[in-house]
């Protein structure tokens, strides 16, 4: 069992990496171009799982670099294709830059499943295509809404490329719409590292708890939820990690899935970003320093998944609370800034 992860050097690339090595026997190669993380990454894999992991270093638009890769591996039995760009505001300001790498990049693959007759590939989606949503929780029914953002409309058009891809290939097609994967591996070795400042809420309040943020601002206060403040559903990391062996391995129990098959992956629980700050604060023992700010451009009030679709088909069960999912994060900021002082 043969299996190429593209953006295995990434947040959820490098915590499915570790889950495959741990949980299976698959060979694994990794293509990453390092655009968003570093080669560091993969050092810090092979120091949790013993194990040494194979990456090419090539951009996934580069297509006959991408077909030189697959001639070189040899036959696949599946992709897990997680590269992409993620940063929503960066995709307002470039959005030419987001439809092209995430857009040709998925091309490219689709053409290689193709070429080189690959039978299984899993997607990273999004729940950002849902956008603003009348009735919740969210299922994989509710109909989707206009994107957001360029980012979000990448992830809603790759998901119609996979439709009618679905239609005449021969390669089994999934996407799992990632709720808010937040969170870091139990060894707090690898989490998320924003190369630039970050500006999703998990590593916002940790950066906060450190000083790298002096004040950090909760956007919005007057939203009509509990507290006022906007409604989201956190999803560990490794949660997310193991869903995508699990919708692996029943894409290759399955003759040919003759439609996309979609899956939500979220805990199922609405958490507002004040819950969040107090999660925080109880399990750190620290007060965190903060501001009540103006909403902040296109969030959506509140949103939160209905999974049982992954639970029953895929046989998927999120193992981690909002506790455990902070405290795992707050051991990451630490072995950072311990990191920081030895060097
Ligand atoms: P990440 O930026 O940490 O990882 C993506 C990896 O892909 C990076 O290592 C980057 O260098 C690589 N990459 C990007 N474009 C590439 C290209 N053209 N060629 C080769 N390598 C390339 O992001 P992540 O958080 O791990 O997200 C993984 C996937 O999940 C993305 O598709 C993202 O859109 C999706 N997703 C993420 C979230 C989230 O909040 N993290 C939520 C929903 C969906
Ligand atoms: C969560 C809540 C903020 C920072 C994004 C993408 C989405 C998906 C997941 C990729 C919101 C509030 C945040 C801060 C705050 N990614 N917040 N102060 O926006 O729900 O989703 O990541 O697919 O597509 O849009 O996540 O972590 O940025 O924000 O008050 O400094 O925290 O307003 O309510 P979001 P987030």
């Amino acid at each position: 069992m043969k299996v190429v992860v593209t953006g295995g050097a990434g947040y959820i690339g490098s915590h499915t990496i570790i889950e495959i090595v741990e949980s299976t026997d698959w060979e694994l190669i990794s293509i990453d171009s390092f655009i968003n993380s570093t080669p560091d990454t993969f050092r810090r894999v092979e120091e949790i799982t013993g194990k040494k992991i194979a990456n090419f270093r090539i951009d996934l638009c580069d297509r006959s670099a991408l077909e030189n890769v697959f001639t070189e591996i040899g036959p696949v039995d599946g992709i897990i294709h997680f590269a992409a760009l993620k940063a929503v505001g960066e995709s307002v300001e470039k959005p030419l830059l987001y439809f092209h790498n995430n857009i040709t990049g998925l091309l490219n693959i689709l053409e290689c499943c193709d070429k080189f007759n690959i039978p299984n590939l899993i997607f990273s989606s999004s729940c950002s295509i849902y956008g603003n949503v009348a009735v919740l929780p969210v299922d994989e029914m509710t109909p989707l809404a206009k994107s957001e953002s360029p980012y979000a409309a990448t992830k809603a058009m790759g998901e119609d490329i996979l439709k009618d891809f679905s239609k005449v290939s021969n390669t089994n097609l999934i996407a799992l719409r990632y709720f808010n994967p937040v969170g870091a591996h139990s060894s707090g070795l690898i989490g998320e590292n924003p190369i630039n400042k970050p500006s999703n809420l998990f590593p916002v309040i940790t950066q906060t708890a450190v000083g790298i943020i002096k004040e950090m601002q909760v956007f919005g206060s007057d939203y009509k939820t509990r507290d006022g403040s906007c409604i989201r559903d956190y999803i560990h990391v490794s949660d997310i990690a193991s869903a995508h062996i699990l919708a692996l391995k029943y894409a290759l129990e399955q003759e040919k899935l003759e439609n996309l098959e979609f899956y939500n992956l979220g805990s199922g629980k609405g958490v507002s970003v004040l819950e969040a700050i107090s999660t925080f604060e109880n399990i750190s023992n620290l007060k965190l320093n903060y501001n009540l700010s103006d909403r902040r451009a296109g969030d959506v009030e509140s949103i939160y998944s209905n999974s049982k679709k992954a639970k029953s088909k895929l046989d998927w069960t999120p193992k981690f609370e909002l506790k455990a999912m902070m405290n795992s994060a707050w051991k990451w900021q630490q072995q950072l800034e311990n990191e920081k002082l030895k060097s």
